[in-house]
């Protein structure tokens, strides 16, 4: 089986020791050989910064040097994009798996390892020349950046201003309004650096970076970073989407204020009383929410998720047999061992790959590896679960 997962990401401390001592809360830097990650660096795709930029579909965005104070964001065509990373902006890609599918199965395993969903788990490229990077900030998400080539210096600090950062904040005069609203400590001017640390990453360096916690990164080199960006999503963010929900059952909340003509016509006082009324109810409907309802239903899976059965362990597809009508794979998953799925032959190509398959993976990871409609890689699946050749985990 493959070796990847969050006990690679995470050498030499190893996944038991990161989730008992770090996760999620404090910083990680993890240093070992970048072959350790071979499932990941042998993707073709993710050899060289051109190789992605001739395969991502629509628009890329890059960040411009850190000495051009007056430059923004933007985004543009790629060979656009290209020209910009030559002269030293940084090229920033996200959810990656998109377009290289073969990310997809190394994100279901991080999901599983770390306890999270499918689709919490997101992969981002950031490739700069020298002297280019990004610049202070910090993320809503906690981040696995890893460095494929080149080197580059981080440098980390802890933000004494606010914890849990609703969404993405970049070091700035004036800062951001909406974090400064709930900022209880000094706002930065500039990369703080009380408590601060600085490393050189190298090809097969885990930078782990928690949600809040300050970064900038330069680099030395033409550098290549993949992150598996973990998302989370806040308590208030999955209530409002509740309530919403709830609120939409009743007649009266699905009004809509510009439009509603009450006894009074459409003053302020008539929308104001209007709405007085409508909030007067609404210790009501907080009140019939239950909590181990929601967090079932917040906690619950979003995807099935397989993998190949290790009893069963299939080492080979057979071509369909001469004598069996050309309707029928042979599956070999023991020493003498031998059976027959009755399948169509156009299906082997899919049988093959799923039975090679070293990571977990959902039925769309399959469609989108095998380049096949949803629909028709999902029944060969469900056949392989129901001979137990594939296992639900
Ligand atoms: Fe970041």
């Amino acid at each position: 089986m493959s070796d990847w997962g969050l006990d690679a990401l995470t050498q030499p401390l190893g996944a038991e020791q990161f989730l008992a001592q770090i996760w999620p809360a404090e910083p990680f830097v993890g240093e070992g050989p970048l072959d350790r990650l071979e499932a990941l660096v042998s993707i073709p795709e993710l050899a060289s910064v051109q190789e992605l930029l001739a395969i991502v579909p629509g628009d890329v965005r890059v960040w411009p040097p850190h000495d051009a104070k007056d430059e923004a964001t933007r985004i543009v065509p790629s060979a656009e994009a290209l020209a910009r990373y030559q002269s030293g902006w940084t090229i920033y890609l996200n959810n990656v798996e998109a377009f290289v599918p073969a990310l997809r199965p190394l994100i279901r395993r991080i999901e599983l390892d770390l306890g999270l969903h499918v689709g919490d788990v997101a992969t981002e490229v950031f490739a700069s020349v020298r002297a280019a990077g990004a610049r202070p900030h910090c993320d809503f998400d906690y981040g696995f950046n890893l460095q494929l080539s080149g080197t580059k210096t981080w440098k980390l600090a802890p933000n004494t201003s606010f914890k849990n950062p609703h969404a993405s904040v970049i070091v700035s005069d004036p800062f951001d309004a909406d974090v400064a609203a709930y900022a209880t400590g000094l706002l930065p001017k500039a990369m703080p650096t009380e408590g601060a640390r600085e490393l050189v990453a190298r090809p097969g360096t885990v930078v782990f970076v928690p949600r809040g916690t300050w970064h900038t990164t330069v680099a030395h080199e033409p550098s290549l970073a993949l992150t598996f960006a973990c998302r989370a999503e806040m308590w208030s963010t999955l209530l409002v989407r509740e309530l919403e929900l709830q609120l939409r059952q009743s007649e009266a909340w699905r009004e809509a204020p510009e439009r509603w003509v009450g006894p009074l016509g459409v003053t302020r006082p008539a929308r104001t009383e209007r709405l007085a009324a409508l909030l007067a109810d609404l210790p009501h409907v907080l009140g019939a929410l239950r909590a181990p309802e929601l967090v079932a239903r917040w906690t619950a899976p979003r995807d099935r998720v397989y993998a190949v059965s290790e009893a069963s362990a299939p080492r080979l597809v057979v071509d369909p047999l001469p004598n069996a009508m050309g309707t029928f794979v042979s599956l070999a998953d023991g020493p003498g061992r031998r059976r027959l799925l009755a399948l169509p032959p156009e299906h082997v190509r899919v049988v093959s790959a799923l039975i090679a398959m070293r990571l977990p993976f959902t039925a769309s990871d399959a469609a989108a590896l095998l380049q096949l409609p949803l629909e028709q890689a999902a029944p060969t699946i469900a056949a392989l679960v129901g001979e137990g050749v594939l296992v639900e985990l």
